[in-house]
């Protein structure tokens, strides 16, 4: 049995799963997703390995390639199915409202002008977000008419088929912090807090936000888990807000989470315990 783990850009989290890989004694190698090219008929393709681990930054290549794959009968983490609600904050959103799992209020429109309006219903501040990234890159607040306007014109002016939908979240009162909880199938692997930078709102790590270990209480396993299921499951990283009225409230999921800052403070190995899962998850 051989393990591949497919990237585009190697990262600290794909260099350190294949160690850990390496050091369980699993046959594994890392496969640049960029190589690959495969066709319809069943039989002609020679694909590297036997299980695959979709670690690609490319939303949408790691996506298509998963479908690729999974066509051809290969058990593939995560799933298609669930990197397409996780690659995807508008289908996230759907799926965690539909589930009844706490999360902010979203609002969407598929225009600017169904969005100024929705601006003026809705009143500051909002939250915009890109339907599909990460790393906090084009989520914004919006505190008045004149940033919403500033983003419409940016929008009509860099046009993309996702530039025309809008994405807007109700503003959390939070601590400037939130909690990324790193889940493989039903157990949180661990949960940190992630602090923004000075003169950034957004807590990413990649923006320069720091982490510090979270303690797994009732409420945040519960929550957390039952996002987790209603995506599909799989290794995803949770994100939660705490909010000051409502309490906890997820507003993202990960499916190719990124751990380099929570592994400065875990007390457990990630990259391992993700590992122990893909195998695991071939003998259900
Ligand atoms: N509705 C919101 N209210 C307050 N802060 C938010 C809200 N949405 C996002 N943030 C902040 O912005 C960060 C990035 O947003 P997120 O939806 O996780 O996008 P990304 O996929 O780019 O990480 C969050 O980690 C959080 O710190
Ligand atoms: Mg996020």
């Amino acid at each position: 049995m051989e393990l591949s783990i497919l990237y585009d850009k190697l990262r600290f989290e794909e260099k350190t799963l294949y160690d850990n890989a390496i050091k369980k004694g699993i046959n594994t190698r890392l496969v640049d997703a960029k190589t690959i090219s495969i066709s319809t008929d069943i039989n002609g393709n020679d694909v590297l390995g036997d299980i695959f681990l979709q670690r690609c930054l490319s939303h949408f290549r790691g996506l298509y390639l998963t479908s690729c794959l999974e066509f051809l009968g290969y058990p593939v983490t995560n799933t298609y199915q669930v990197t397409e609600i996780c690659g995807n904050k508008l289908r996230t959103s759907l799926i965690l409202a539909k589930s009844k799992i706490a999360s902010p209020k979203t609002y969407f429109s598929f225009n600017s002008e169904s969005f100024k309006s929705l601006t003026e219903k809705i009143g500051f501040p909002f939250v915009i977000k890109p339907l599909v990234g990460s790393w906090g890159r084009g989520v914004f607040p919006v505190k008045d008419g004149e940033v919403a306007n500033m983003i419409v014109e940016n929008r009509e002016e860099n046009d993309t088929p996702f530039s025309r939908i809008y994405y807007v979240q109700e503003m959390i009162d939070r601590p400037p912090r939130d909690i990324r909880c790193i889940v493989a199938g039903e157990q949180i692997i661990t949960a940190v807090y992630r602090y923004s930078a000075n003169n950034e709102w957004r807590t990413n790590v990649s923006r320069g936000g720091h982490t510090a270990l979270a303690p797994i209480t009732n409420e945040l396993e519960d929550i957390v888990l039952d996002a987790s299921k209603a995506v599909g499951g799989g290794i995803l990283g949770v994100d939660v807000m705490e909010d000051k009225n409502r309490g906890l409230v997820v507003h993202e999921i990960n499916s190719n989470v990124e751990f380099r800052g929570a592994s400065q403070v875990a007390q457990i190995n990630i990259a391992s315990a993700m590992i122990d899962y893909v195998l695991d998850s071939l003998k259900k």
